[in-house]
């Protein structure tokens, strides 16, 4: 066993985390208060080969691994969730064209998504009534005269009113998981609309809509893998997200915990500084200890995907633990501030709101359970 990073996996890193110091934690409040990430940061994650961190070079990725994904993703949630939400949807979406695409697909939009002329990636699966089931989902894709129609909408996507792309789940044929297939569309497809933006509680600088599909036609050779085959490509790209997902709770529990500790040494009651109590000490401990685990579960995942193993559970294990930790973390974070924590003076504010998502999106805290338990108790 190693637990030492290659060079390229700290290199990366590295780069991740002094980008986010210089570019994203000065600006991270400032993106939760106007609810919009400035577009030139999204380039210049594209132009650090961020956004494709595990997309083959050929295509203009980094090709760098999974690790080193996991790690970036660590360092950018650590300056901006809503940041970090948009580059692993990004990252997560090209993967997916890259892994399954024709080449001419890939050529078509995977450039596009490394270099930043395409801002982000979109990843239309859930809709109103089929989020944690997307089996029930009701939008459907008809291949008449050589040509595929979708109609239907889709609901809580990512980047949905500025990406260059949409991957689209759609019914090709009966009902349940067996008659879905994924089709790539891009931003300007006639009769494509984004609806209504999600006023949400976190993540106020990533943009959330819904999508309509009315009567959007794109080739046949928009359809994405197997015809039918779209429920498996979904469930392997949740698989790789999840790692992003747990990734992503990390970074945002590490602030969390770094804020903590800096106020801690400098906060005084009872004439000594509140990291001298036993009582703010074990938070501390505890989080600390926590945020490790978070972290060995999920390069456990990141090796597992990097070496071509089953991940699966492994990464629904780190993607549940590193979120219920995380959340666990910032809301200690917040106690240890007191009441200035509850304020928007202070950035654990933000945190604390900003990781309660990660329990729920890219499958719920049930879900991961589910994932978890079919595999270990069938
Ligand atoms: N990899 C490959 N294939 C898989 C798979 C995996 N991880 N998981 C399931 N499959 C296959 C099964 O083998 C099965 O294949 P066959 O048809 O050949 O038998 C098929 O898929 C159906 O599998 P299940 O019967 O297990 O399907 P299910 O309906 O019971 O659902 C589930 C399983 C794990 C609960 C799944 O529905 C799930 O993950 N739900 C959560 C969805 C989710 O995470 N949504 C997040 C939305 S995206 C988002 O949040 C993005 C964002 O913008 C931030």
């Amino acid at each position: 066993m190693d637990f030492e990073l290659d060079e390229t996996a700290a290199m990366v890193a590295q780069t991740a985390r002094d980008f986010a110091s210089k570019e994203i934690v000065p600006r991270a409040a400032k993106i939760d208060r106007d609810g919009k990430i400035p577009r030139e940061l999204l380039r210049g994650l594209a132009d650090l080969g961020l956004m494709g961190v595990n997309v083959p070079e050929s295509l203009g990725g980094s090709e760098a691994g999974v690790i080193a994904y996991s790690l970036a993703m660590i360092e950018i949630a650590r300056g901006c969730a809503s940041t970090a939400v948009t580059m692993s949807v990004t990252n997560m979406v090209a993967e997916v064209i890259a892994s399954f695409g024709t080449p001419e697909q890939c050529k078509q939009y995977v450039p596009h998504l490394m270099s930043g002329k395409m801002a982000a990636g979109s990843f239309a699966l859930s809709e109103a009534e089929a989020g944690s089931d997307p089996g029930a989902m009701r939008t459907t894709a008809r291949l008449e005269n050589g040509e595929w129609t979708i109609d239907g909408s889709k609901q809580w996507i990512t980047s949905g009113d500025f990406a260059g792309v949409f991957i689209v789940w759609a019914r090709t044929g009966g009902e349940g998981t067996r008659g879905i297939s994924a089709f790539l569309v891009p931003a300007d497809a006639k009769g494509l609309s984004v609806g209504h933006h999600e006023d949400k509680m976190g993540l106020r600088g990533s943009s959330t809509t819904s999508l309509h599909f009315d009567s959007v036609h794109v080739p046949e050779s928009a359809l994405l893998g197997q015809l039918h085959g779209g429920f498996k490509i979904a469930m392997m790209a949740l698989d790789g997200g999840r790692i992003g997902i747990a990734s992503q709770a990390i970074g945002v529990a590490e602030a969390a915990l770094a804020a903590s500790i800096d106020y801690a040494k400098e906060r005084k009651t009872f004439g000594k500084p509140i990291a001298e109590h036993q009582a703010i000490q074990w938070m501390i401990a505890d989080g600390r200890t926590e945020l490790d685990a978070a972290r060995l579960l999920t390069m456990r995942a990141a090796y597992l995907k990097q070496s071509k193993q089953p991940f699966s559970t492994q990464a629904a294990m780190a993607k549940l633990y590193a979120s219920e930790c995380a959340g666990r973390i910032c809301d200690k974070a917040l106690q240890i501030h007191g009441g200035y924590g509850y304020t928007k003076e202070y950035d654990v504010e933000r945190h604390y709101r900003d990781v309660r998502v990660s329990r729920i999106y890219e499958g719920t805290s049930e879900i991961q359970r589910i994932v978890i338990g079919r595999s270990v108790a069938s």
